[in-house]
């Protein structure tokens, strides 16, 4: 199973269309986790999580680390904003420190998925990416999701102004097919 999960609340979303493009060339069963329609508090910071292993606050969060039990790839689709993450995908962030814990502090054997990152900004300067960039792999790497591909697709202003924007569309069909024709030669 495959999450995609999408940081944008545009109808029109360049990094959401992106992805959508890549899930259907991966041609699996997919779930999308559209974060501007979940309910995900912040981090209180109380380390309750350090015990339970789980965080006390039952929201939308708790769900989504249900589904990645699951999943054996996470795609993540996302705007810049302000050079890092939008605020609903900070506080998921946020909410998986008990990742880290599991990971870095208790050295459990987490099980390993693949990821893929989409990532998109209006400016043209390839820096915009770094602090997102450098986020999103310290998070990912805390759920034990392994960067295959990560994407960074500069000046995209409007809404639906990827769908012009036949080269950037191609990148990820040619990804997707690459990671389709591994899984048939795999199930072979
Ligand atoms: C609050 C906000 C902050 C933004 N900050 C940046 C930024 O720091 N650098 C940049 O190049 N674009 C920035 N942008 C532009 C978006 O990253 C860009 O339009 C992106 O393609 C939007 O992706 P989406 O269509 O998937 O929402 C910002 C947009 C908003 C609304």
């Amino acid at each position: 199973m495959v999450i995609l999960v999408t940081a944008s609340p545009r109808r029109g979303s360049n990094s959401r269309i992106l992805a959508e493009r890549l899930l259907e060339e991966i041609g699996q069963e997919g779930i999308v986790f559209d974060l501007y329609k979940q309910n995900i508090n912040f981090c209180i910071a109380c380390n309750r999580c350090f015990e339970n292993l789980r965080c006390f606050q039952e929201d939308d969060a708790n769900r989504f680390f249900e589904y990645l039990e699951r999943a054996n790839l996470l795609i993540v689709a996302s705007p810049v904003y302000f050079y890092g993450p939008p605020a609903p995908l900070k506080a998921l962030i946020d909410r998986s420190q008990v990742y880290w814990y599991r990971k870095f502090i208790l050295k459990e054997k987490l099980r390993k998925i693949k990821g893929i990152v989409v990532n998109t900004a209006s400016g043209e300067d390839p820096k915009i990416f770094e602090p997102i960039e450098k986020i999103t792999r310290v998070w990912l790497n805390s759920l034990n999701v392994k960067v295959e591909k990560y994407f960074k697709f500069d000046k995209l202003e409007e809404e639906w102004e990827v769908k012009r924007r036949k080269d950037y569309l191609m990148e990820v069909t040619l990804e997707g097919k690459k990671i389709r024709s591994l899984q048939t030669s795999r199930d072979r």
